[in-house]
């Protein structure tokens, strides 16, 4: 097996560009085997320049992490980026995080964002996508949990399917961090015990939904699972992801600390560490030498990275890709698009929103958060955009003939003065980068876990000051994921979930608070009545049980009320459900069900409702949660108008994992269908049953 000669390789990369489906694996396979360990082996490091490593501790992203490549065989390097907010390079469209981007439960714009993000990538340099980032926050606490999507496996599914198919018209999409990665601090050691059946149905779900959209790679988490470093886990990555569910793209570790061990990643099914050679390099070409780890091993990661370069190497359109794309006003555009349908109206009494200015002379804007830029976690999926509309720019800008009285809050009694004199108020509170987000290592006071659930003191004494001073008091809350609201929500008359809401973010409040755009975003995740709802989190824990229910599945268990439920959110109009009908009553495996039901705007102003689908299954040997999503459509009514909702569910949807005999099987009996606004109970009342036959 000798090394490729100059001329002959670059043909060979050439050969592989220009041939298709089998011929393509062909001639992908001839060029492995015609590859020295050497050249197979760099292809599975990241290979950033020193210079630049070095100058990235300075600035974060600042160059595309590069990985593999190889300029004699004309091979070129992966070109790393980070995400999910929006493209970490150069000065990018900073979008709403994918929590608020979960609130909209919108899969086509979701696609449409992931689109300007691969062709911002891709304008910039870079050629990979490393931030779909599909973990399940098993507590909302986790410090990263604005980086997801949200609390439920389908929801979630979805949501980064939508991403992937948008990102890969352009550049290649990785899935992270596979798996069960939901404490930050201890993210580097945590154990994770969980069983087989939880990690099946709660855990992977998602994942296995990305890869069945075509997602080019996924990144290995930094903890461990039942023992093993996800980097290393035979299990994870061998039996289920490139065993059984097929995926035929590569698997990258998390970067520092990501590999522990030569031997072990390269047996269990790691085909590139990032970001630097430390265990793929010299020690790999040692193990392989030894016997330790086969060489076909070192051939499959390698085609397995040949064939993500070759489908990704030669874009479809490459006169796109120009420099004034990135943040260019049809992006800022989508930004804007997705604030809007991703805030989350909590409560509005006595329909204090819309504020109309025809009856308002003056609103106060009050709150240390009202005029930064708040876009999120400063961590490795750190945006930065142009400009950030603050909300109170927003609200300025949107006032008309009201005049805006600013006071930043920081003495309650001053405020509260202002906010007696206006005719409103507007208070903004929530969280920064400093109390969630990444955490890095010898960081203090930077990101991490939320493990108490309550807004900061200041906060909820300054909305008691203020609220005391004026009843007609709304709080928009700039957060990650749930926070609590007891102890405040009464005082107020209207919540406003903001969320970290990108950089047009202040325009979309402003549009919603003055009735310009009707608020549509419906929550994500369980907005608990107190933390000792939640499952316990020790965000210093070296080892953690994850059991079979969190989120709304734990507070149907447990008969629990939770301050605001999932896929609960108010509008300024209303909407009637009626009409659910089944395509049949009975199913066999193989089957698809058909569920429809008509939804109608009763109000007086058009709006979006996002329809959702539970199904139950009641008296089954098997524990189930007490519903599961398994369907969400949005759909756009004019006043009075009605619109059908559809949904298909497969009989395999309903499918539950065997343990014992390590297969999915779907129990017979009656199954109910619940179509509503919210998992609330209250919320579903158009209910049908079917049944599953053998
Ligand atoms: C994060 C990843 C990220 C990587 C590269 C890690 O610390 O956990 O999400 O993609 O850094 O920036």
């Amino acid at each position: 097996m000798g090394a490729v000669k100059e001329d002959v390789g670059g043909m060979a990369w050439n050969a592989v560009l220009q041939a298709r489906g089998e011929e393509r694996e062909k001639r992908i396979a001839e060029l492995v085997s015609a590859m020295s360990l050497e050249d197979k082996i760099r292809e599975m490091s990241g290979t950033t320049s020193p210079f630049k490593q070095l100058y990235m501790l300075l600035h974060y992203n600042k160059f595309p992490f590069l990985a593999g490549g190889n300029r004699r065989l004309g091979i070129p390097p992966i070109r790393f980026t980070d995400g999910p907010r929006g493209v970490a390079l150069g000065n990018s469209t900073c979008f709403p995080v994918s929590m608020a981007r979960g609130a909209s439960w919108d899969r086509e714009l979701e696609e449409r964002i992931g689109e300007a993000m691969g062709l911002e990538a891709r304008a910039q340099g870079a050629d990979f996508f490393g931030g779909v980032c599909i973990n399940l926050p098993r507590h909302p606490g986790w410090g990263r949990a604005q980086e997801t999507f949200g609390e439920d496996p389908f929801l979630l599914g979805e949501m980064g399917a939508a991403m992937v198919r948008g990102l890969q018209k352009h550049v290649m999409a990785c899935v992270k961090h596979y798996a069960c990665n939901s404490i930050e601090e201890s993210r580097f050691f945590v154990d994770v015990r969980v069983d087989e059946r939880t990690l099946r149905e709660v855990y992977l779900p998602h994942f296995k939904r990305c890869v069945e959209e075509g997602a080019t790679a996924v990144m290995s988490a930094y903890n461990r699972v039942n023992g093993d470093y996800c980097a290393h886990s035979r299990h994870l990555l061998r039996d289920i992801l490139k065993g059984e569910w097929g995926f035929r793209g590569l698997v990258m570790s998390d970067f520092l600390w990501g590999t522990r061990d030569t031997v072990k990643a390269a047996l269990g099914g790691l085909d590139i560490e990032m970001p630097v050679r430390i265990h793929f390099g010299r020690r790999l070409k040692k193990a392989v030498i030894n016997g330790k780890v086969p060489e076909s091993l070192i051939d499959e990661a390698v085609t397995r990275i040949l064939r993500a370069k070759a489908a990704f190497a030669a874009p479809a359109h490459p006169f796109l890709y120009t420099r004034d794309r990135v943040a260019c006003a049809e992006h800022a555009a989508l930004a804007l698009e997705s604030a809007r349908r991703s805030m989350v109206l909590l409560k509005n009494e006595g329909g204090l929103l819309p504020l109309q200015r025809s009856s308002l002379r003056s609103l106060a804007v009050i709150g240390r958060l009202a005029d930064v830029p708040n876009i999120g976690d400063k961590g490795s999926s750190r945006v930065r955009p142009p400009y950030v509309i603050t909300p109170l720019q927003g609200i300025r800008e949107a006032a008309g003939s009201v005049e805006v009285v600013y006071d930043d809050g920081s003495d309650p009694g001053r405020a509260a003065a202002t906010a007696g004199k206006c005719d409103a108020v507007v208070v903004v509170v929530g969280f920064t980068g400093r109390e969630e987000g990444e955490s890095i290592p010898y960081m203090k006071g930077v990101g991490g876990d939320r493990e108490d659930l309550s807004l900061r003191a200041e906060d909820v004494s300054l909305i008691a000051c203020v609220a005391e001073a004026n009843r007609r008091c709304v709080v928009a809350v700039e957060a990650g994921s749930a926070f609590l609201t007891s102890g405040w929500k009464e005082k107020v008359a209207a919540i406003l979930v903001a969320w970290y809401p990108g950089m047009e973010g202040g325009r979309a409040l402003a549009e919603i608070l003055f009735g310009e755009v009707n608020p549509s975003g419906k929550l994500p995740v369980t907005f608990p009545e107190e933390n000792g709802q939640l499952p316990p989190f020790d965000k210093r824990a070296r080892s953690v049980e994850y059991g079979y229910y969190h989120g709304y599945r734990l507070f149907d268990r447990e008969g629990m009320e939770p301050a605001f439920a999932f896929g609960f959110g108010l509008s300024y109009t209303s909407f009637d459900y009626s009409g659910l009908r089944l395509s049949a009553g009975e199913l066999r495996a193989g089957d698809t069900l058909v569920v429809e039901a008509e939804v109608s705007n009763g109000g007086g102003r058009a709006g979006e409702e996002v329809a959702q689908l539970y199904v139950s299954s009641p008296g089954m040997e098997i524990d189930r949660p007490q519903k599961e999503l398994k369907g969400f459509a949005r759909v756009r009514l004019e006043p009075g108008e009605t619109k059908t909702v559809s949904f298909t569910l497969k009989a395999e949807d309903l499918a539950y994992y065997h343990a014992e005999s390590s297969c999915w099987r779907i129990e017979e009996g009656e199954y109910r269908v619940f179509v509503g606004p919210s998992s609330r109970a209250g919320d579903l009342s158009l209910v049908a049953s079917f049944t599953i036959a053998r």
